[in-house]
């Protein structure tokens, strides 16, 4: 870069709260204005669901940016990769007329072998009632021997001899414990080695060092998107333990998933619903099981994009989203689904717990603090107009405004766009996001 020159951003993007918060959507909405967006965690456990006009993509392992044609996608490092998945997913945007020619892959990503698929599923059926409640698609196990290292790598596919030896050691403990524990058939080097060499000639092409290419293309002064999945309770370390996914959904994440360093991040973008949703199990404080809940999630549509199971449905819980601000450093916050708060008299918001009797006003420091919390509500006037035709914020009704106003107070950051609708279009940028 010039000596001189102020370098272009790297931007986060992060799930403030429980996932399916609305981040392929603002993914989408910002894939004009950047070069490159780049997944840097998870795999296809995600899914995002974005509209274009009278289209509408679920994504699962692709970044959201694939659906702009300017911008070059890029699954980091830090994402565990499904080999079947992907390239159905490529094919079935291809089918759609989008271009999915510049995706790059980074070497260091870890694959999902049938295995780990395996391994999650009879994991989870195993644990019975202490069950996570994960999407089965081999995630935790897959990032479990990345850290056992005992991971496949996408670049193991490139050398035979090497992929042989890496299956045999990744099988050798698995195999015991999936014919003693789990009572099922070992599993057969060469059914695995085979499969993950059938996708070699089609990967190899968008295989990169994604890490130096990122780097390359920031001192160009190139703006690069890092899009998470999941969000900043799955994550491993700052989520709701242990129902969590498996890997690091927040901008530290950001970082390690990308190759991309701390100092170049110029902006953190969380996005947080104006309610809350959960899929799994786990706590869950503002959590409806009235009738309350079951509008939410009929006006809200809150099935998962990926299992398709109903979404657990709540109120907006303050702390927790002061708490992803802080984990995260959110500059921004991006509010969405305002239009589904549309027809309440009154909103009732999460302000603080109150656990064992005691006021708590943060994210209480134990599991079983978390467990005990129960919220603290404030209630704010509803509003009954149509908003979803809003492009302004003086367009809102001033009580919408007002809700909007209040949870910027005690959420931790600016609230700088407004979702209020799936469209790509129906959004209200209060400050620009970049
Ligand atoms: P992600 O996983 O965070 O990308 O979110 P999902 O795509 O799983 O879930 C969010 C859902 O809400 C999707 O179906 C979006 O199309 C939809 N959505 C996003 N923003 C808005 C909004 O402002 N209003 C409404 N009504 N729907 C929205
Ligand atoms: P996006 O990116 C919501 C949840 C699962 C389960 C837990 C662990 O669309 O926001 P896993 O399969 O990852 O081991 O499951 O995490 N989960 C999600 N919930 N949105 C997601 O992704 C999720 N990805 C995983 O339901 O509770
Ligand atoms: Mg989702």
């Amino acid at each position: 870069m010039c000596e001189g020159c102020i370098p272009m951003p790297a931007v986060v993007i992060v799930g403030a709260q429980w996932g399916d918060e609305g981040k392929g959507k603002a993914t989408d909405i910002l894939g004009s204005r950047v070069d490159y967006v780049v997944k840097f965690n998870g795999g296809n456990n995600a899914g995002h669901t974005v509209v274009i006009g009278d289209q509408k993509y679920a994504l699962h392992l692709l970044p959201s940016g694939i659906l702009s044609p300017g911008c070059v996608p890029v699954i980091g490092n830090g994402v565990v990769v499904d080999l079947k998945v992907l390239f159905e997913e490529i094919d079935g945007l291809n089918e759609r007329g989008i271009d999915t020619s510049k995706l790059v892959i980074s070497a260091n990503a870890h694959v999902i072998a049938d295995y780990n698929r395996t391994m999650d599923k009879v994991a989870e059926r195993f644990l019975g009632s202490r069950k996570i409640g994960t999407t089965g698609r081999g995630i935790g196990p897959t990032y479990a021997d990345k850290m056992n290292r005992l991971g496949i790598r996408v670049q193991d596919l490139f050398d035979e001899k090497i992929l042989r030896q890496k299956v045999e050691g990744a099988l050798e403990l698995k195999n015991q414990i999936l014919t003693k524990i789990y009572n099922r058939r070992a599993v057969e080097v060469d059914e695995i080695v085979e499969e993950l060499l059938s996708y070699v000639d089609r990967l190899r092409p968008m295989v990169a060092d994604t890490p130096l290419l990122l780097h390359e293309a920031l001192a160009a002064d190139k703006t690069v998107l890092l899009e998470a999945g999941q969000a900043t309770l799955l994550d491993v370390d700052h989520g709701t333990y242990p129902f969590v996914t498996s890997s690091s959904a927040t901008t530290g994440g950001a970082c390690t998933g990308s190759g991309i360093a701390p100092t170049e991040i110029t902006r953190v973008i969380g996005i947080v619903k104006a309610y809350a949703t959960r899929v799994g199990e786990g706590p869950f404080p503002t959590e409806l099981f009235d009738d309350d809940g079951e509008r939410l999630r009929k006006n809200g549509a809150e099935f998962g994009t990926t299992t398709g199971r109903p979404r657990r449905c709540g109120w907006y819980d303050a702390p927790i989203a002061r708490y992803a601000a802080r984990i995260n450093g959110v500059t921004d916050f991006v509010l969405t689904k305002l239009d589904v708060l549309t027809g309440w008299d009154r909103i009732p918001v999460c302000v603080a717990y109150d656990v064992d009797g005691e006021r708590v006003d943060e994210m209480p420091m134990t599991q079983t603090g978390f467990h005990h919390a129960k919220p603290v509500y404030e209630y704010f006037e509803g509003w009954h107009e149509d908003i979803s035709a809003a492009r302004t914020f003086e367009d809102l009704p001033q009580a919408a405004q007002t809700y909007v106003l209040e949870l910027e107070k005690i959420s931790g950051a600016r609230i700088s766009t407004i979702g209020v609708g799936p469209d790509r279009e129906q959004s209200i940028e209060r400050f620009d996001l970049l």
